[in-house]
């Protein structure tokens, strides 16, 4: 009976723990979409470790869509060329926080937009399992280049998050990725 409490109280730590990650307050969809720069990742994967000092800015526009969900279109710049994916994210009931299918990983997982001023740069964190496990931080911006202080806020989130530094990156723009005669 001891143990039992004991596993329960255990598991409800672990949902707490969660819980530090919150969205941003009073988050708005409607101002996030539009045009982003991924311009800091962190990513610790040990199969990634090979492509650190290649890794390009990608590029993602979100579009909101009618019922409240988005879609992320994201161009990436990879050894084979630009590639361009489509994420669905759903929303939950937590403003800022959206789920969508890993077409890779074939399960579900969870992202939350940690902090956004929306003008300016985006933190947001993704789970490798739903609910659990982080494995990447994104900094996004709406341009190329944020502010200092912004890039220390990333990196210091990451590192509390348990990243190393070796896989805190920063990395530079990305040539035509997307392809500039799309418009883009
Ligand atoms: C969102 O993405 C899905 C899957 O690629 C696509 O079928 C749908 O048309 C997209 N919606 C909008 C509004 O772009
Ligand atoms: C967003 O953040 C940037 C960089 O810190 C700052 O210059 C800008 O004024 C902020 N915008 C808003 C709307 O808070």
């Amino acid at each position: 009976m001891r143990i039992a409490v004991v596993t329960v109280v255990m598991v409800m730590c672990a949902t707490v723990a969660h819980a530090d990650v919150r969205p941003q307050r009073d988050f708005n969809l409607q101002k996030f979409a539009g045009k982003w720069y991924r311009v800091g990742l962190a990513y610790d994967s040990p199969k990634f470790v090979p492509y650190r000092d290649k890794l390009k800015a990608s590029v993602g526009i979100i579009t909101v869509l009618p019922n409240g969900n988005a879609n992320l279109t994201m161009w990436d710049a990879t050894p084979a060329g630009c590639r361009i994916k489509v994420y669905q994210y759903e929303k939950t009931n937590v403003a800022g926080q959206f789920t969508y299918f890993s077409t890779r990983h074939n399960m579900v997982k969870d992202i939350t937009v940690v902090s956004t001023n929306y003008t300016d740069y985006a933190l947001v964190i993704k789970h490798k399992v739903f609910h659990r496990e982080y494995t990447q931080v994104a900094l996004y911006g709406r341009s190329h280049t944020v502010r200092n202080s912004v890039i220390q806020r990333f990196r210091a989130f990451a590192l509390s998050k348990g990243f190393s530094s070796d896989s805190i990156l920063t990395p530079p723009p990305a040539e035509n990725c997307p392809p500039s005669a799309s418009g883009h």
